[in-house]
C-alpha cells in the first residue's frame, strides 16, 4: 500500500475535528467497571485528566479479560534467556494465577491502594508478574533499572515512599553476576524512608542473606497467598511512577495512570504496530525502562499478544546472531529495538550472516526508538532483513509514541532518519525560541499542543509544579518535548538531538548535569563539564573535563581513574562513564556560560566554532591538546 492509499490521514484529522469523540471510540476497546464522566477534564493537574469518573483495573484487562474470552490456553509470555540457558512460557492462564497469588503476597504485607511497590528486578517474569500485581491492588509501582547504583536507587526510595520493595538476589550481564542485596542494602544505608518489608526472588547465581523481619522469600509468598481479585480503581488514579533523567541530579517521577495508559496502548498496538491478539511481539529492551513498562508488560497483553522477555544482548549471547534465534524460536511477527543494538550486531556481522541464518519466515516488520536512527544503520537493517524498518520517537513522559509508522492503517513513511508522522492524539509543532509555530522544513523546539493525548504522564509525583516548570511555562499553551527538530512538507517528522543536556548512551537516557554533579563532588575538582561526545556503537557516550582547584599536585592520572570510578559508584555501570580528562580550563563566554556545544563539536572531530563572545579561545586548544592525549 502507498501513501496515498493509506488510511492515516483520514484517521489523524477525524482525532483533530473531534478529539473527545475520537478517544471515547477508542476507549470501547477497553473493559470498564465503570463509565466516565467526561472524556477530558482541562480542570484538573497540570493540563487535564482523562476519563474521569471511569474505573477499570489494568491488571483484567491484562490477564483475566483474555481468559474469560477463551485465550487461557495461549501463551501470554515467553522469557527466553540465553544468560541462564532457560526459555519458559506462562500462559494466559497461568501469568493471571501467579500474578493474582503475587498481589496476595503483597496485600499480605499490607500493600493496599494507592500504596508504592519498588521493583528492582532484572528481566526475569517475576518483575512483569509484580507489576501486573501491583496493578490488580491499585498500588503504584516504580520499577529501578539494575543498571543503576545504590544511590540512584536510594534516591528512588526516598521519593516513592514504597511500603514494600521487591528485589531479584541478582542480575546477569555477559561474563558478570550483579549481586543486588549489597546494591539495596547500600541504597537503605542512604535513604531517609525504610521499607516495611522486602520481598526477594532468590536466583541461584548469588542467593541473597535475607535480613530477618524485614525480607521474605518471593517464592515462599507467592505460594503461601490466597490469589487477589483485580479491584477498580480510577481511571485517573497512579499506576506507576518511573524516574527517569532529567536536568538536574534529581531524577523525575514520571506518573501514569491506570486508564489513559490503557485505551492509548491497546490502540497503539493494532494502529502503529498492526498487531492483534495471538501476534507474538518482542521488544528487546529492559523493564526499567519505558519501552520496557509500555510495550514488554501492558501493551502487548492488553491487546491479547504474545510477549517475549528477553534476559540478553543483541550481540554476546552468544554471538551477534542471537535476535535471529529468537525470531524464529518464537515466531515474532514484529521486533521493537534501540538502534544501538543494530549497531552492536552491524559491527560484529556486518553481512548479518548470523541474524539471518535462522527462519525468519514469521517476522514482519522492526521497530526502533530509544534514541534517532541514522539512517546507515537503517538503510543496513532494511536491505538485510528486508522487511520495513519503522523509526518511532517517544519519551519516558509520553508513555507511547508521538511519531511513528502506521503498519496498522498501512502507512510507512519510511524516509531513513525520520521519525514518521505524529500519531493521532499528537498535535506536533516545531516552534521557534519565542513560542510561534515554524513553517514546514524549518527546525525548532518540537512541542505538542495541549492536551497531551491519554497515556502521557498527567504530572510529576507529589509535584505538579515540577511539571509545570519543565515541560509547560517555555511555552504556554504547548509541552515542550526537548527534543530539536523539524516537520517536513511531507508531514514526516525529523528530530534531531535535544535541546537541553540530556543525552542517549545505548538507548539509556542520561543527564550530563547529574554526571556533572558527581564530578563537582570530588574533593581535587574546582569545575567540570559533561558533553555527550558521538559514539560509533552507543550513539553517544559521557565525556567529562575537569579543572583541578589551585595546589592539587596529584597525577591527573589517578585523578582521572577516580572520577571514572565515582560515576560508576554514584550513578552506575549504565553511565557508561569512562572517559575524564584534566583540563587547565574550560571555555567560557565572557558572562561565564562554560561553552558546552563547542567542546562537542571538537570531541566529534569538528571545527569547533565557538561564538564571537568567547573570553578566551585558547582554553579550546587545551581541550583539543587533552582530547588528543586521551585517544593516543
Ligand atoms: N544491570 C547491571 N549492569 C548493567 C545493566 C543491568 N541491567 N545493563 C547494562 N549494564 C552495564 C553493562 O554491563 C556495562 O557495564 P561495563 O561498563 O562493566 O561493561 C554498562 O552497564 C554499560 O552498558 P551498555 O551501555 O548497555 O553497554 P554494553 O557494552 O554492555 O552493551 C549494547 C552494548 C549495544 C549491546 C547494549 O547497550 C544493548 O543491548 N543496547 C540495547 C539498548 C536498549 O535496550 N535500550 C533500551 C531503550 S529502548
Ligand atoms: P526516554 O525517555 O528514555 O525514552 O528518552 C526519550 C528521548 O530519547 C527523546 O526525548 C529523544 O531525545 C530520544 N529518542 C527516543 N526515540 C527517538 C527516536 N526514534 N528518534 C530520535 N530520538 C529519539
Amino acid at each position: 500500500m502507498n501513501h496515498q492509499e493509506s488510511r492515516y490521514g483520514e484517521v489523524y484529522r477525524a482525532w483533530l475535528r473531534d478529539p473527545a469523540a475520537w478517544w471515547a471510540e477508542a476507549a470501547s476497546g477497553i473493559a470498564w467497571h465503570k463509565s466516565w464522566d467526561r472524556v477530558f477534564d482541562a480542570s484538573i493537574g497540570p493540563y487535564g485528566v482523562w476519563f474521569p469518573g471511569a474505573e477499570l483495573n489494568i491488571c483484567e484487562n491484562c490477564l483475566d479479560r483474555h481468559v474469560a474470552a477463551g485465550r487461557g490456553a495461549q501463551p501470554a509470555l515467553i522469557w527466553d534467556s540465553p544468560l541462564t540457558g532457560r526459555i519458559e512460557r506462562f500462559t494466559y492462564a497461568e501469568l493471571t494465577a501467579r500474578a493474582a497469588r503475587v498481589a496476595g503476597a503483597l496485600k499480605a504485607l499490607g500493600v493496599g491502594r494507592g500504596d508504592r511497590v519498588v521493583i528492582y528486578m532484572p528481566m526475569v517474569p517475576e518483575a512483569a508478574i509484580t507489576m501486573l500485581a501491583c496493578a490488580r491492588i491499585g498500588a503504584i509501582h516504580s520499577v529501578v533499572f539494575g543498571g543503576f547504583a545504590a544511590a540512584e536507587l536510594a534516591a528512588r526510595i526516598a521519593d516513592a515512599k514504597p511500603l514494600v520493595i521487591v528485589a531479584a538476589s541478582c542480575g546477569l550481564e555477559p561474563g558478570r553476576v550483579v549481586a543486588y542485596q549489597p546494591i539495596l542494602d547500600a541504597a537503605l544505608a542512604l535513604s531517609p524512608h525504610q521499607p516495611e518489608a522486602c520481598l526477594i526472588l532468590q536466583r541461584e547465581m548469588a542467593p541473597a542473606t535475607l535480613t530477618p523481619g524485614r525480607d521474605h522469600d518471593f517464592l515462599t509468598a507467592e505460594a503461601a497467598a490466597q490469589p487477589a481479585a483485580p479491584v477498580p480503581v480510577r481511571a485517573t488514579d497512579p499506576l506507576y511512577i518511573l524516574y527517569t533523567s532529567g536536568t538536574t541530579g534529581r531524577p523525575k517521577g514520571v506518573v501514569r495512570d491506570h486508564g489513559g495508559y490503557a485505551v492509548a496502548l491497546n490502540l497503539s498496538m493494532g494502529m502503529i504496530y498492526g498487531l492483534g491478539a495471538g501476534d507474538v511481539f518482542w521488544t528487546a529492551s529492559d523493564v526499567g525502562w519505558v519501552v520496557g513498562h509500555s510495550y514488554i508488560v501492558y501493551a502487548p497483553l492488553l491487546a491479547g499478544c504474545t510477549t517475549v522477555m528477553y534476559e540478553g544482548k543483541p550481540v554476546g549471547t552468544p554471538d551477534a546472531g542471537a535476535f535471529g534465534r529468537v525470531i524464529a524460536s518464537h515466531g515474532v511477527k514484529v521486533l521493537f529495538t534501540a538502534p544501538t543494538a543494530l549497531r552492536a550486531i552491524k559491527q560484529q556481522d556486518p553481512e548479518a550472516k548470523l541474524l539471518t541464518a535462522h527462519d525468519l519466515s514469521r517476522f514482519e516488520a522492526l521497530f526502533l526508538a530509544g534514541e534517532r536512527c541514522d539512517p546507515p544503520t537503517a538503510e543496513w537493517a532494511a536491505a538485510r532483513l528486508a522487511r520495513p524498518v519503522i523509526d518511532h520517537w517517544w519519551q519516558t513522559e509520553t508513555g507511547w509514541p508521538i511519531t511513528a509508522g502506521f503498519r496498522g492503517l498501512g502507512l510507512f513513511p519510511f524516509k531513513p532518519g525520520s521519525g514518521g508522522r505524529p500519531a493521532p492524539g499528537y498535535d506536533l509543532q516545531a516552534l521557534d525560541d519565542a513560542g510561534a509555530v515554524l513553517a514546514r522544513g524549518v527546525s525548532g523546539n518540537l512541542a505538542i499542543r495541549l492536551p497531551l493525548p491519554p497515556g502521557a504522564a498527567p504530572t510529576l509525583w507529589h509535584n505538579d509544579a515540577g511539571f509545570r516548570t519543565a515541560y509547560l511555562s517555555d511555552f504556554p499553551g504547548w509541552y515542550r518535548t526537548g527534543d530539536a527538530g523539524m516537520i517536513d512538507d511531507d508531514g514526516d517528522v525529523w528530530v534531531m538531538g535535544r535541546t537541553d543536556d540530556i543525552i542517549n548512551t545505548a538507548g539509556h537516557r542520561l543527564s550530563t548535569g547529574a554526571i556533572e554533579e558527581v564530578l563537582a563532588s570530588h574533593p581535587d575538582v574546582a569545575e567540570c563539564a559533561v558533553i555527550g561526545a558521538r559514539d560509533a556503537l552507543k550513539g553517544q557516550v559521557p565525556l567529562g573535563l575537569a579543572v583541578l582547584k589551585a595546589g592539587v599536585d596529584r597525577a591527573p592520572a589517578d585523578i582521572r581513574a577516580e572520577l571514572v570510578q565515582l560515576v560508576r559508584e554514584r550513578i552506575g555501570p549504565v553511565a557508561s562513564f569512562k572517559t575524564a580528562l584534566v583540563v587547565p580550563r574550560l571555555p567560557k563566554t565572557r558572562s561565564g556560560k562554560i561553552l558546552r556545544a563547542a567542546i562537542r563539536r571538537l570531541a566529534d572531530g569538528e571545527a569547533a566554532n565557538p561564538p564571537p563572545t568567547i573570553e578566551d579561545p585558547t582554553a579550546l586548544d587545551d581541550i583539543a591538546t587533552a582530547l588528543d592525549g586521551a585517544s593516543r
